[in-house]
């Protein structure tokens, strides 16, 4: 025995636990012991039935991800499912908080799977690039379909405890002890005196409903949008239904070995490490404490300010809405209900839900409201004096530990909070449009954040489901700032001889959900006009497409024209002779730009302007980096964010590229930063 594998007794049953916190991955000091536990279980004849649990806060989450790319240890996952499955005595899981991945397809081993009321069952694999490889896509259909079995595959979306008894995943769900209902349930069995069936040999679902799984499998292939492993699922569990058990299993493996290997499930994997370590900020040990933030108030209840209110109230914190006049507050408040209410029409929130979402958000015109507030986001108009003024009114109101937050977009949270009588309450917290949807928080630590409140900060964000990452005070912060220095490469592609949709189709080709004309017309031109202008800048194109009242979908027409109201791009004749005239004026001879250039030539300038802000410390890590660009812009998730992807490309042919670049359009955006130097 073994620490992380234990065998107790109750009489007859033996019950095997497995203890690797934190989330019990199958690593290999788990299989190995398990596999002998198993062995030595199977051959004692005072043993009729065995159960399989776990210690701590979950069953087995997988296996553990940090051995993918080393060469694999035996006895593999495969090796112990197949042999829980030659046991011939009834055997069952006992599941507890999450049996993901390997942690399901080791239960699928088992012949019953006895789950706690709040436990999630699912196989997530597909989010790491990859299939299930032991077993999952030939056993889970087996179990629940071929229709559901590929939804739960391809989305990878855990189903919970009582949806899985009626899909006939799990068998039983346990009242109070699980580990003790588990042994009764295998008592029970053994009084029945039936020969317990392996997943394996049981086929009479696999015929379900065939048209209903190829409709399904049609409709995911459409939605991969270049990601390979959507389509292995599929594939694998076509095979489930069309093969022997035997030679599925053995092509489930190919495949899984592909995915592995490839680079959309290294940059996949990247991203998964990469969120978990976001969140932890240099030079803030376990040793400070995050403060409790029991009730939110949330300055100006605009587009952003009603978002906010929402993610909070989504998690069930209460908000205090502050707005200057009764007016105001009440167009907030009723965009908000209006909100919900759509959530409700669309099915995907139900009435008694979205009605205690909306009694937690109380509106207010007076700042004595926010007195008990524990967290304070100010989300009011994008102007330094009109936010200084709030910080300067907050040091009236606000109770002693309250953190302070601004949720300017570009806006120097360092000034901000210097108008603050206690700017180490002071920090940026930059939500995405719509901020109840988008996961993405930039935590802006100013000059004289405090430890506590930047933790307060990353604890909340974590609470309402947001993915927050620490960074630093620049013009534009790591995000925004990034995609201007992208912005200005656009226009020029356009002048040198690119048409947007020809831009739009090579960022689609890379896997964007859209290109950044598409973008540009579904925000408003106008929004980017203006800001222009109150800097003194100007982006001849598009400006000139905003004095033609070309403001994108909302007028009908921007770099696209959109037919009737509609919201189907078309390419505009009209917006080509505009660039044609404004190159020419230019005296620039427009020619054909391949989508290879047009990658280069937008994507360089992201990572180069990376590689700057890592040089200034204004992120604290490249991985940080791309956890912005691909929660908070689209970055393709197969490519694993701008920085992984350079390392992809190679650094040297990055700076090569950048230099080279750099000498034919003498753009500062190109001007390899000197972080580059030297990387391998
Ligand atoms: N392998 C290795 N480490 C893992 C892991 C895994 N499968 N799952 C979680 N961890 C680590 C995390 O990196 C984190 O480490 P850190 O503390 O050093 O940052 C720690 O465990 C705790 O994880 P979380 O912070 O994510 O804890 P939560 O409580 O928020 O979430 C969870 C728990 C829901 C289990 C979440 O960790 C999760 O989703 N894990 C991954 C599940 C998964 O993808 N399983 C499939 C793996 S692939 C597979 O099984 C292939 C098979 O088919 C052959």
């Amino acid at each position: 025995m073994s620490r992380s594998v234990t065998v107790s007794r109750d009489n007859e049953i033996a019950v095997v636990t497995i203890d690797n916190p934190p989330v019990n991955a199958l690593s290999h000091h788990v299989r190995e012991p398990l596999y002998a536990a198993l062995t030595e279980l199977a051959a004692d004849d005072t043993v009729r039935g065995i159960v399989l649990a776990c210690a701590g806060r979950t069953f087995v989450a997988g296996a553990d991800i940090t051995e993918f790319g080393k060469p694999m240890q035996k006895p593999d996952l495969n090796g112990i499912v197949a042999l829980l499955e030659t046991i011939a005595k009834p055997t069952a899981a006992a599941i507890h908080g999450t049996a993901l991945g390997g942690g399901l397809e080791l239960a699928l081993g088992c012949h019953f799977r006895i789950a706690d009321r709040t436990a999630r069952l699912g196989l997530p694999e597909v989010k790491l690039g990859l299939l299930p490889g032991g077993g999952g896509t030939v056993r889970l259909p087996r179990l629940v379909g071929p229709a559901k079995a590929l939804r739960m595959i391809v989305t990878g979306t855990p189903v919970p405890a009582a949806e899985a008894l009626a899909d006939g995943l799990v068998d039983a769900i346990a009242e109070g002890d699980l580990t003790g209902s588990a042994v009764a349930f295998l008592r029970g069995k053994l009084a029945e005196g039936v020969r317990p069936i392996p997943v394996r040999e049981r086929n009479d679902k696999l015929g379900e409903d065939p048209a209903a799984f190829e409709r399904a499998a049609a409709d995911l292939a459409r939605k991969a949008r270049g990601l390979e492993a959507p389509l292995a699922c599929a594939e694998s569990v076509r095979n489930a239904v069309s093969l022997p058990f035997d030679q599925a299993l053995a092509a489930e493996h190919a495949l899984f070995r592909k995915l592995v290997a490839g680079d959309q499930s290294k940059a996949q994997r990247h991203l998964f490490f990469a969120e978990r370590e976001a969140a932890k900020v240099v030079g803030i040990g376990k040793d400070v404490k995050a403060g409790d933030v029991a009730r939110v108030g949330i300055i100006g209840a605009g587009t952003m300010g009603g978002g906010i209110a929402m993610a909070f109230a989504n998690a069930g914190i209460p908000v205090t809405l502050l707005e200057t006049d009764d007016a105001a507050l009440a167009r907030g408040t009723g965009m908000i209900g209006k909100n919900y209410a759509a959530s409700v029409a669309r099915g995907s929130l139900d009435e008694a839900t979205a009605a205690r979402r909306l009694a937690l958000i109380s509106g207010t015109t007076d700042y004595a409201a926010l007195a008990d507030a524990d967290l304070i986001v100010e989300a009011a108009f994008e102007d330094m004096a009109v936010k200084r003024d709030i910080f300067a009114r907050l040091d009236q109101v606000a109770k002693a530990g309250a953190v302070l937050a601004t949720n300017t977009s570009y806006l120097d949270v360092n000034a901000i909070a210097a108008a603050s009588a206690r700017p180490e309450a002071v920090l940026g917290m930059h939500f995405f449009s719509p901020a109840n949807v988008m996961k993405l928080l930039e935590i802006v630590r100013a000059e004289k954040t405090s430890p506590e409140a930047l933790a307060t900060a990353l604890s909340v964000a974590k609470r309402i489901g947001k993915i927050p990452v620490v960074v630093g005070v620049c013009h534009g912060f790591v995000g925004n700032r990034m995609l201007t220095a992208r912005s200005s490469e656009n226009e020029a592609l356009l002048m040198e001889g690119a048409l947007p949709a020809e831009i739009d189709r090579a960022f689609t080709d890379f896997g964007w959900p859209m290109g950044p004309f598409q973008m540009y017309d579904l925000a408003g031109l106008d929004i980017g006009w203006r800001n222009r202008k109150a800097r003194g800048e100007t982006a001849a194109l598009a400006d000139a497409l905003c004095e033609a009242g070309r403001f994108g979908q909302k007028t009908g027409k921007g770099w696209y024209a959109y037919a009737d109201g509609g919201r189907t791009p078309t390419p505009d004749p009209d917006v080509e002779a505009l660039i044609g005239r404004e190159a020419a004026a230019r005296g620039i001879a427009r020619r054909t730009i391949s989508a290879e250039e047009i990658i280069e030539r937008t994507h360089l300038p992201l990572v180069n302007e990376g590689a700057r802000i890592l040089e200034e410390g204004i992120a604290q890590r490249a991985s940080d980096i791309d956890i912005v660009w691909v929660n908070g812009y689209g970055f393709p998730v197969g490519k694993g964010g701008p920085m992984f992807w350079a390392g992809l490309e190679g650094w040297q042919k990055v700076r090569e590229r950048l230099a080279y670049w750099h000498e034919r359009t003498g753009r500062d955006a190109f001007r390899p930063s000197p972080w580059l130097s030297g990387r391998e």
